[in-house]
């Protein structure tokens, strides 16, 4: 029993973190690759599709307290990321957090739930990025001589899966697998053209809604009252409830700060820069966030928002008809790379694991030339496509926000222990007002995890039951720090054979 909590040691996990030479990750990214990372993950169709959605339907023109509220929980859960990341600099991310402080069945159940977060973070993506290049192709009146999306007719229980083979999805995924093979450093310009077109189109709406903003006041003020609509005698229907419910909604549009803390073996001066990288990235995308979404439902009747495309309505409604093509290219760009740094996330974690001895050696297997792991990240790739190409967006969407609250939990629950075990351990960034900044990650993720929907529970209590499958018949019989736990405990040899 005490096996499955045994502890991985900070010395031998510093120890890997120093390891260089041709069969380690290469480090070669500073201060703005991490940041650019960190917003590559970030913006995406959260802020482009959800921020409509959750007005209309929950928050009102208050969507911009829910986006405070779901920003303040990612932030205290950066602050603990940032902690750890500059203190234990490895590219494993919360999965080694959790093996340094809550010992190795816990830092399973992590790594597996990261799976979810990363892998499925990038098919439900995936999924939504081909509807944005169709819709670009039409505003350019380009028409397809064939079907992007033949469907195999084949639905099981419903909606939750559905075959579809989606061509522009599909092209997607080899393309940034591709692109991750080749190289980190490759994949970090990739990563910062995409990051530029999307800030900017973000910059060029805010820039047009508030010209537009000073010249229509009264339009803008009669739009944003009621602030807080009354609610309609149901939890989640606008009032205070409906900022709680849309704050779990908009919540998705943060997901992807954490996964900067995936790049720290690839980082040349981790300690410093991990926190500059997820704290940065986070801070940029609340205040682009908070802005957008507060123009967004003054430009437009909050009610009027429950569209595919609402920011791109809001421009095409102040006389931008133009401004659907614009927000279609972000968009473009935008889920290209969230798509891009989740596969890199999943890849890091799953070598960090393999490395541990927890999965096949494959896994950590890293090409000699281009210095990625690039099995791994083919096979990552193949399980994006599966995924993308089965499930319902939806579903997949709640799935990814429950891995990740997970990992937050487990993040910031690490931290306090960690603070309280080895408190004079050298921490590089230390997360202020411990243990309340913890408390505080702990209880807003885990009350934001019980808002999710039933189906979305049950996929989450299957996934972690075969991955627990996987630790007990494989795992522990390979853990490298299982065996040297067991080497130190064998008894000594007696000297007399
Ligand atoms: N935060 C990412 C998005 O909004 C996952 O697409």
């Amino acid at each position: 029993m005490a096996k499955l909590f045994a502890i991985k040691p900070l010395s031998v996990v510093h120890e890997e973190a120093r390891e260089e030479g041709e069969h380690t990750l290469k480090r070669s990214l500073g201060p703005i690759n991490l940041i650019t990372l960190g917003i590559g993950a970030i913006i995406g169709a959260g802020i482009f599709v959800l921020t409509g959605t959750a007005a209309a339907q929950f928050a009102g023109p208050a969507i911009v307290l829910s986006f405070v509220v779901a920003g303040i929980g990612c932030v205290f859960a950066g602050l603990c990321y940032a902690e750890f990341a500059s203190m234990i600099p490895i590219a494993g991310s919360a999965y080694t957090y959790g093996y340094t402080t809550l010992g190795e069945l816990v830092a399973w159940i992590i790594g597996w739930a990261l799976c979810l977060e990363y892998a499925f973070g990038a098919a439900t993506v995936a999924v939504g990025w081909s509807g944005y290049v169709s819709s670009l192709l039409g505003f350019f009146g380009v028409k397809l001589p064939f079907n992007p999306t033949p469907s195999v007719s084949l639905t099981l229980m419903g909606h939750l899966f559905s075959a579809k083979v989606d061509i522009f999805a599909l092209s997607a995924i080899i393309v940034v697998t591709t692109i991750l093979v080749v190289g980190v450093k490759e994949s970090a310009n990739f990563n910062s053209a995409a990051v530029m077109i999307k800030v900017s189109v973000v910059l060029i709406f805010i820039g047009l809604a508030t010209a537009f903003a000073f010249t229509h006041w009264n339009h803008m003020m009669a739009n944003w009252h009621p602030f807080i609509p009354k609610n309609l005698g149901h939890f989640g229907e606008y009032g205070w409830s409906g900022i709680m419910r849309g704050a779990s909604v908009v919540f998705f549009a943060y997901i992807g700060f954490d996964a900067v803390s995936t790049a720290a073996q690839e980082a040349r001066n981790p300690q410093k820069d991990m926190p500059v990288g997820i704290l940065g990235s986070l801070i940029i995308c609340t205040v682009l966030y908070i802005i957008v979404s507060g123009l967004l439902t003054g430009i437009k009747p909050y009610m009027s928002l429950n569209t595919p495309a609402p920011v791109a309505d809001g421009a095409a409604a102040i006389g931008a008809g133009w401004g659907v093509c614009l927000i279609d290219l972000g968009a473009i760009a935008g889920l290209a790379s969230v798509m891009l740094v989740m596969i890199l996330g999943q890849t890091r974690v799953l070598y960090t694991m393999a490395k541990d001895g927890l999965l096949p050696s494959w896994v950590s297997r890293i090409h000699p030339r281009f210095r990625t792991p690039w099995l791994v990240t083919i096979a990552v790739g193949i399980l994006v496509a599966f995924l993308a190409a089965f499930f319902n967006i939806a579903f997949l969407g709640e799935l990814v926000s429950l891995g990740t609250l997970l990992a937050f939990t487990i993040v910031c629950l690490g931290v306090w222990v960690m603070r309280v075990r080895q408190p004079d351990h050298p921490r590089p960034f230390r997360a202020p007002w411990v243990p309340f900044v913890p408390i505080a990650g702990m209880v807003i993720s885990v009350s934001l995890m019980v808002s999710t929907d039933l189906p979305a529970k049950i996929g989450f209590t299957i996934w972690l039951v075969i991955g627990l499958a996987i630790y007990f018949s494989y795992s522990t019989k390979h853990s490298k720090v299982q065996r040297t736990i067991q080497a130190q405990t064998a008894p000594a040899p007696t000297g007399q054979d």
